[in-house]
């Protein structure tokens, strides 16, 4: 069977779990020398370079973005999709801020853009708004694993220091964890949520947000004593005159509230469509395993894709047997 050349960018708490993936399938995928800052870091030097031109060696066919950051990963994104390639990634920043022109690119190259991971992790909430295709009226969830978990220590009478540096250690947070206890993450993904919803464009920038960093474990304590739980909450609701209203905002919900009971670094969703239905949507959202899985799933889509959907190593349909 043919193998597709990969290129990994990124080998940190998403792209090791993507390699241990690619490597268990060495009969799918040939993975060139795995992008990354310091190469020493990693041991087996054969393996990993710091050097671009050798980890895009041989016009690979699949391109995997896991580097973190917005700008020089989306500009990567956008040659490989110029060129032609598949490209998989779990950048939320990049996709929210290029949204446009990643989905342009691919269109224009013959190739396609996968972003499964960028939003929900393991819950899968883009595939459920692809199902809906359009019919949302309301959406909100907790969508941040860093700041999810770092309330719920908050609650158990941890300093927020100590809650952000177990979630580092953990691998849930941003390489720097400004942009989760910032809303700036929850920001992007609620950007892309809205695109996928609604079809509007609502850049990050333009979503009204709230920072965690005057939270205290005595209000955490507090709303506790009260029957609430502490959530950053992600909104956003189409208006009858078709704008988009969105923010991103710590609310004090009741325990009995379908997103309340989310632990930890898990995220839920709650989607509204026309007839009122409520789709819940949950799942673990951060973290080496949850992210690796749903992004090896969009490698797998698009091995497919490539291979013309039928792998060769199956056998034909049966209805094809009886045609010949
Ligand atoms: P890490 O910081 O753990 O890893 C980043 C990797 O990219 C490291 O291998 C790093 O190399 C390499 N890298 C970063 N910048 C460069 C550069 N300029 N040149 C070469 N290599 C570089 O990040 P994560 O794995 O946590 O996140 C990766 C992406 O996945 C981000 O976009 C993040 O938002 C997204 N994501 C993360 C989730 C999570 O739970 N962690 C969940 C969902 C999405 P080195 O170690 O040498 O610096
Ligand atoms: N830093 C992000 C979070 C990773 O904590 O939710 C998952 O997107």
């Amino acid at each position: 069977p043919e193998r597709l050349r990969v290129a990994l960018l990124g080998c940190g708490a998403v792209g090791a779990g993507v390699l241990a993936y690619l490597q268990s399938r060495p009969d799918l995928f040939e993975v060139n020398p795995v992008l990354v800052r310091r190469p020493a870091k990693y041991g087996d030097p054969g393996r990993y370079t710091a050097q671009l031109s050798e980890a895009l060696a041989g016009n690979p066919d699949l391109v995997i973005e896991l580097l973190g950051g917005a700008d020089r990963p989306a500009e990567l994104m956008l040659s490989a999709l110029h060129h032609g390639a598949q490209v998989v990634t779990a950048n939320k920043a990049a996709v929210a801020k290029y949204y446009d022109p990643l989905h342009a690119c691919a269109e224009a190259g013959g190739g396609a853009i996968r972003y499964s991971a960028a939003v929900g992790g393991g819950a899968p909430i883009l595939e459920t708004l692809k199902r809906l295709d359009g019919d949302v009226v309301a959406l909100e969830g907790v969508m941040n694993g860093t700041c999810n978990y770092l309330l719920s220590r908050l609650g158990e009478g941890w300093s927020f220091d100590d809650a952000v540096a177990q979630a580092q250690e953990l691998g849930y947070a941003e390489a720097d964890p400004a942009a989760d206890v910032d809303s700036h993450d929850a920001a992007d993904k609620l950007s892309i949520l809205i695109r996928e919803a609604f079809g509007v464009a609502l850049l990050p920038d333009r979503i009204a947000k709230e920072s965690l960093r005057d939270v205290t474990p005595e209000a955490a304590q507090a709303a506790l004593a009260r029957g609430e739980v502490l959530k950053q909450v992600g909104r956003c609701r189409r208006l009858p005159d078709g704008s988009i209203e969105a923010e991103v905002r710590v609310v004090a919900l009741p325990v009995a509230h379908p997103l309340a009971g989310a632990r930890n670094e898990e995220n839920r969703f709650l989607v509204t469509d026309g007839s009122g239905m409520v789709h819940q949507v949950f799942g673990k959202g951060a973290g080496r395993w949850p992210t690796a899985t749903a992004v090896f799933a969009d490698v797998m889509d698009a091995q497919r894709a490539l291979l013309g959907r039928v792998p060769a190593d199956l056998p034909a349909p049966v209805s094809l047997k009886l045609l010949a």
